[in-house]
């Protein structure tokens, strides 16, 4: 079983991937309104594939993987899915969760509130390469190979621990949010918001917690690019995978 969490749909395409290589299930873990930790006795493998958040992993997996508890003969592992790297987010999985191996994969950037997206040739460039990196982790996990497979980066420790620590702290707060004059009112964002943090008020979005997973799905998601997050996002574009891999005829 690969339980996934997706902002935009990039973890999600590589469980989707990894399940029907191995003969195995995706389900989605994304969201508020989960209540109970999916039951993984009888399975053969369980695998959580998600984001990494600024050298971390989002707090609703590292709950969810607190819940878990793989019977000893299943092969447990993680697939992370990051922009270029994820410092040592897999040490604080692993105080959480058994991890017989762990695995990454470089997918286009979708963090689009704080960094520039990368162009579209590398983006495209990137998920050719995750198709790949998918099939041969398939691989690994059925034949039960462990290890750690993930690009960790530079001053790693730093980057997982201050870093992390200040941007959960102070970097995941609503009120840069802000909706432009091209909303039309669909309440997407509000029903997609796997944080529930954004209430339609006479038929705008409000973002009514002060703060946010910071997934990005809204801002990447709205159909009429409405959503604003401070001066930078006004000037970037908007990371879309349906975009990139109808372009490479998926
Ligand atoms: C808040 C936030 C922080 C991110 N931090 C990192 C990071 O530390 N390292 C990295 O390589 N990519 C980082 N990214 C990029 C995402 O990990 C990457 O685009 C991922 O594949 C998105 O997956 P998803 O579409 O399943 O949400 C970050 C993205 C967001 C939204
Ligand atoms: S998804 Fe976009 S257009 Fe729809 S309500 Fe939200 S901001 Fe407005
Ligand atoms: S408000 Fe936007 S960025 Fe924050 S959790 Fe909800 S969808 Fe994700």
């Amino acid at each position: 079983m690969f339980l996934y969490f997706s902002g935009t749909g990039n973890s999600a395409w590589a469980a989707r991937g990894l399940a029907e290589a191995t003969g195995d299930r995706a389900v989605d873990v994304t969201g508020p309104g989960l209540v109970s930790a999916p039951d993984v006795t009888s399975e053969e493998r369980v695998g959580l594939v998600f984001p990494i958040y600024t050298w971390g992993v989002p707090e609703p997996v590292l709950a969810l993987a607190a819940r878990l508890d793989p019977p000893e003969p299943a092969f447990a592992f993680a697939v992370c899915t990051y922009g270029s790297e994820a410092g040592n987010a897999l040490d604080a999985l692993g105080r959480a969760f058994r991890l017989d191996g762990a695995y990454g994969i470089p997918m286009p950037n979708n963090y689009v509130m704080g960094s520039e997206l990368e162009s579209r040739a590398a983006a495209l460039e990137k998920l050719s390469r995750a198709r790949e990196s998918v099939r041969a982790i398939a691989e690994e996990v059925l034949s039960r190979h462990g290890g750690r497979h993930v690009d960790v980066g530079p001053l790693a420790g730093l980057k997982s621990g201050v870093v992390n620590r200040a941007f959960n702290k102070f970097g995941r707060g609503t009120s840069s949010f802000a909706v432009t004059s091209a909303c039309d009112g669909c309440g997407l964002c509000a029903r997609r918001c796997p944080a529930g943090a954004i209430k339609m008020d006479g038929g705008r979005p409000v973002w009514s917690s002060p703060s946010c997973l910071m997934c990005s799905r809204c801002i990447n998601g709205c159909p009429r690019s409405a959503i604003q997050y401070g001066k930078g996002a006004e000037r970037r574009g908007r990371y879309s995978l349906d975009a990139l891999l109808a372009e490479l005829g998926d």
